[in-house]
């Protein structure tokens, strides 16, 4: 498909947790890769053949196999990587601001520099995740502004979205078919056979870049809606007196239902964030936004629920066991952590948290406070707040929380025989 050069190399931009799994896997899948980030240190580390990104079976010993074969190496500068490229694929952060409005500025930055070294015959593949009509209308056009080619013409345009899930990455690339959508014909076939060779994974066509964009966001809040219904169900089990784990279990016996697990709060840069590229594009109303308020509210739940058992919450320790949105994954965006913190405080509550994966200082630059579980101050805990099931969690001795009322398990996974057995109030989201 392309007419450039026999050897293929591929440019991948950005060498995050997802672009450093793709490009380790590009690499030892045959491709020469150029990782390219604007961080000085990814791209030093990633040189000497050493991954950035922890708790990624496999990922260390790919990279270091790719940089050692000569397959990757890694730089800062976009423009040569791109120029130099058959393939580049797209893989910095897309965000929303303090107002959910979408936040471009790391990738328009990208896409600046890659028009800059844009040639002819390249094909350029957006993975991130994006509103429906990115690809095409905001970077498609961009890129031509500034290489002066034509999309779908001298060079093509593709996007693809990535739907792994971390600690299990290099699997689910795998094990997942590939969804890719071009902006026309010629961009889809390119893009296709680009995976078919750099992944070996099934690839499913669609008819559309906007197709393949709108599939991902459309998984996001499928998610955050279903989770969202199993938090209203559990709230209101919990009112009738009715246990909701049970509900969910024996209604999961008809093979149509599906219901979730209820939780304290769903965080991450996916599905607390994809659901406002519809709610700011039109969806201003139904299940989409309603989703949100209700799988945001339920950190406030759980502090009501606390503040009524201990009757105030003014001036007792909490902790907060993990500052990562979910269990394993070094990520703080949109960490329930954080909510909590904030109503916690609101409620006058001294907070502290404990996260194995944080240093000290990462923890404080959330102006919380970081406490260690080897800290003589965990005997004047008053309530602890389960919010993310790291390993290291899993054999904690809560007898050493000598003050401790009461234990709230966000994620429903204590032993709440355990707990109770220590004089200790356990409480959940639900009964
Ligand atoms: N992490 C996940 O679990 C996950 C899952 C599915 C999809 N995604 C998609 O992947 C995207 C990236 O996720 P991630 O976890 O790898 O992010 P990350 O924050 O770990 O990495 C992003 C990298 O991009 C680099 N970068 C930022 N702007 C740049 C620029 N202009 N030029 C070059 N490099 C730049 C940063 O330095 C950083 O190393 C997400 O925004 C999302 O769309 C992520």
């Amino acid at each position: 498909m392309n007419d450039k050069k026999t050897v293929q190399t591929v440019a991948v931009i950005g060498l995050g947790k997802i672009g450093l799994t793709l490009a380790a896997v590009f690499a030892n899948n045959g491709f020469h890769v150029i990782g390219a980030d604007h961080k000085e240190t990814v791209v030093h580390l990633v040189n000497q053949g050493v991954s950035h990104v922890s708790n990624e079976p496999g990922l260390d010993q790919l990279v270091a196999e790719a940089v050692r074969n000569d397959r990757l190496r890694a730089v800062r500068d976009t423009s040569a990587a791109a120029a130099e490229s058959d393939f580049v694929v797209v893989i910095v952060p897309v965000l929303i601001k303090e107002d959910h409005e979408v936040d471009y500025s790391f990738i328009d930055a990208a896409v600046e520099d890659i028009g800059a070294g844009l040639t002819k015959g390249t094909t350029v593949i957006f993975e991130t995740t994006l509103p429906a009509g990115d690809t095409r209308n905001r970077f498609g056009k961009r890129l031509e502004e500034i290489s002066g080619l034509k999309a779908g013409f001298d060079f093509y345009l593709a996007y693809s979205p990535e739907r792994v899930y971390s600690n299990r990455m290099i699997h689910d690339l795998q094990q997942y078919p590939k969804i890719v959508g071009g902006t026309n014909d010629k961009g889809l076939q390119a893009a296709s056979d680009f995976y078919k060779q750099s992944l070996r994974c099934e690839v499913i066509e669609v008819d559309s870049a906007e197709t393949a964009e709108f599939s991902k966001t459309a998984e996001c809040v499928y998610r955050d809606v279903n989770i969202a219904l199993a938090n209203e169900l559990a709230v209101y089990a919990e009112k009738k007196g009715v246990k909701i784990s049970d509900v969910i279990s024996a209604g999961n016996t008809q093979p149509f239902s599906h219901l979730h697990t209820p939780g304290i709060g769903v965080g991450g840069h996916c599905i607390p964030i994809y659901p406002y590229f519809f709610i700011k594009r039109g969806l201003h109303e139904g299940l989409t936004p309603m989703a949100r308020k209700i799988n945001d509210s339920m950190a406030a739940y759980a502090v009501t629920k606390m503040e009524d058992y201990l009757d105030t919450l003014e001036h007792k320790n909490v902790l907060i066991l993990g500052l990562s949105y979910r269990g394993n994954v070094k990520e703080p965006t949109k960490s329930t952590a954080l909510l909590l913190a904030e109503e916690l405080k609101q409620k006058n509550a001294w907070v502290y948290v404990n996260d194995p994966l944080f240093t000290d200082e990462e923890i404080s630059t959330f102006s919380i406070t970081p406490l260690s579980l080897a800290d003589k101050r965990i005997s004047s805990i008053d309530a602890v707040i389960l919010q993310a099931f790291h390993n290291d969690y899993h054999s904690i001795q809560f007898d050493a929380f000598t003050n401790c009322k009461l234990i709230f398990d966000g994620r429903n996974e204590l032993n709440e025989e355990e707990i109770t057995a220590l004089g200790i109030q356990y409480e959940k989201i639900g009964l």
